[in-house]
């Protein structure tokens, strides 16, 4: 037994290859043991654990043989290998020196594992570092109500299984972008998200859901004065549009990846057609209609509107909405347009990964994609001939649609926006 022990001993001593591969097995699996069962919400925290430290394990594993074939390759052969001589005190001084080194690798390797959880886990690196063709994605998000919610939120959300399979869908995507045969534009996330329960709910719990809320928009006209029309709506969100679909079983079939035609759906086994129900069926959740949380790219006429009215760009030039409209669609230089013109292109328009206007559909509307009349055209029936409403006041009270100076908003005491 001894003398077996010490034959295995002089092996793995025989050549550094193969001591090499020791200590990293030994590291790799204590490391792994203390910290596999720590209960974690992190998911980076899982790539460390359950993909590097087995990793290295194997890496090690592999060195020990290839180190003692590279010894009895000097040597002549595995039996002229000689019986370490390590005894007494040398001995004690060996195994000293390994379980010292092994101690150092793993202060080593938990301090890097910290810090590089810590940095896989932020928005940095899901939005540039390692993701730079997410960088569109990246500069929206920015710019959006979930600026501080970390992608992982939506994208992983907590617990190990989904982290498991998204780490798996994420090699095969390291893989295409170093090989560069990604699709372009990315495709929309939808298929392979979480279903929302696990990651919007976690945040926006559903029963809080009761209160409708106004909704007052500016648009502009394209004329000299660039004319401010007032948009006032009454959404029926708590108490009609939540109400009908959050927590109920409805599901649909969708064609095309974009989803953005929709020929049947069903609400607790009562179908709704308006064609055949061809393609993928799919439970209806959040993300059916707030499919732009946080990505949402603009399209040219909002995003100005949006620009004019919070002053960023100067409503007092004459016809300065014509001029940015032209601009951004390319009839005109953008090099000539004002700042706030150019920056609306730059946060748009990514020529080098294919996304321009209407790339990305916004399904919370049906202004400039078709979005809630997807199903709500009045064109989708059931057997006894009930359709889905498109009646106006089904999702929304229009108190005022493009006034110059609506007589509600005077009602309410809210001033209207225009300079005196
Ligand atoms: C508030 C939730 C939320 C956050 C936070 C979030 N995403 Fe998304 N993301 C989504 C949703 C929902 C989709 C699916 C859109 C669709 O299918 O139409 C998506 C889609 C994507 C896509 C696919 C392309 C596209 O535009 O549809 C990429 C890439 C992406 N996200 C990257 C990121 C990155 C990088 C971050 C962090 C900087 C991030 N996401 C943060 C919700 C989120
Ligand atoms: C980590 C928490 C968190 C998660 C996860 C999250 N949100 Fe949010 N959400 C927020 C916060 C914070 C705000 C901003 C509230 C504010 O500005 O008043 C917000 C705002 C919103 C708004 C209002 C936007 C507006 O224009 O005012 C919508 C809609 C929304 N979230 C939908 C979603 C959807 C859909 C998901 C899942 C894809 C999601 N959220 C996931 C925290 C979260
Ligand atoms: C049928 C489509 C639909 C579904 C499904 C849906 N929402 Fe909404 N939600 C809306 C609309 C429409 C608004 C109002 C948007 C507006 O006024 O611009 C809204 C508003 C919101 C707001 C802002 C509320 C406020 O008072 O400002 C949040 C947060 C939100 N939704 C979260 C969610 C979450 C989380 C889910 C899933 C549990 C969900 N929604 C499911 C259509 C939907
Ligand atoms: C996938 C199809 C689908 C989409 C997309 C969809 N809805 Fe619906 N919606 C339905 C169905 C089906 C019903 C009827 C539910 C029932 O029978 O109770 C419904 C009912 C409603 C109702 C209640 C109608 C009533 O008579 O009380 C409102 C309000 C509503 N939807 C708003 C919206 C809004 C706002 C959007 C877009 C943000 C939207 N829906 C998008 C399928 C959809
Ligand atoms: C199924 C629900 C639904 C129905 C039916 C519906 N709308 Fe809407 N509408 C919405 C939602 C949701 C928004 C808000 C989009 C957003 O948040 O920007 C909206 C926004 C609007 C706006 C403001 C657009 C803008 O400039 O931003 C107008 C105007 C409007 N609707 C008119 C109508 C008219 C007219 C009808 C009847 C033919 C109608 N809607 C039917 C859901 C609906």
């Amino acid at each position: 037994m001894k003398s077996a022990f010490r034959v295995f001993l002089s092996y793995l001593l025989c050549d550094w290859l193969a001591t090499a591969g020791t200590i990293i097995v030994t590291t790799s699996a204590v490391v792994f043991l203390t910290l596999a069962f720590e209960s974690f919400s992190n998911p980076y925290y899982g790539i460390l654990v359950f993909l590097i430290l087995p990793g290295l394990f194997v890496f090690g594993l592999v060195l020990i043989p290839l180190g003692v074939w590279r010894c009895s390759r000097r040597i002549g052969g595995v039996s002229n290998i000689p019986e370490a001589q390590i005894t007494g005190t040398k001995a004690i001084r060996l195994f000293g020196l390994i379980a010292l080194l092994t101690v150092v690798n793993v202060a080593i390797l938990s301090a890097a594992s910290y810090q590089s959880v810590k940095y896989m886990d932020s928005n940095q690196f899901c939005g540039t570092t390692c993701h730079t063709v997410m960088s569109p994605q990246h500069t929206a998000y920015q710019d959006s109500p979930h600026a501080r919610v970390d992608c992982v939120s939506c994208h992983i959300g907590p617990g190990a299984e989904w982290f498991v399979q998204y780490k798996l869908s994420g090699l095969a995507q390291v893989f295409a972008v170093t090989f560069n045969t990604y699709h372009k534009p990315l495709p929309a996330a939808i298929r392979s998200l979480r279903p929302s329960q696990d990651t919007c709910e976690q945040c926006h719990w559903p029963q809080k859901f009761i209160s409708d809320k106004l909704r007052i928009v500016k648009r502009y006209d394209e004329d000299e004065k660039n004319t401010e029309k007032t948009t006032v709506l009454l959404m029926h969100i708590g108490t009609r549009i939540h109400k009908a679909h959050v927590g109920r079983n409805i599901e649909y079939v969708s064609s095309e990846p974009a989803r953005q035609e929709i020929p049947w759906v069903s609400v607790d086994g009562v179908e709704y057609k308006a064609g055949e129900p061809v393609g993928e069926k799919r439970r209806m959740d959040c993300i059916d209609c707030h499919n732009r949380p946080t990505h949402a790219f603009e399209t040219p006429g909002p995003a100005v509107d949006k620009a004019l009215e919070s002053g960023e760009l100067d409503r007092s030039i004459p016809f300065v909405k014509r001029d940015a409209l032209l601009a951004l669609n390319g009839k005109k230089p953008i090099d000539g347009a004002p700042v706030a013109v150019k920056r609306i292109f730059a946060r748009n328009i990514w020529p080098r990964m294919d996304i321009t206007w209407g790339a990305y559909p916004n399904n919370i509307g049906h202004d400039a994609f078709p979005g809630c009349f997807r199903c709500h055209d009045d064109n989708h029936k059931n057997a006894s001939g009930k359709s889905i409403s498109q009646d106006c006041s089904t999702c929304h009270e229009l108190l005022a649609v493009g006034e110059e100076s609506p007589e509600i908003l005077k009602q309410l005491g809210i001033a209207t926006g225009e300079k005196k």
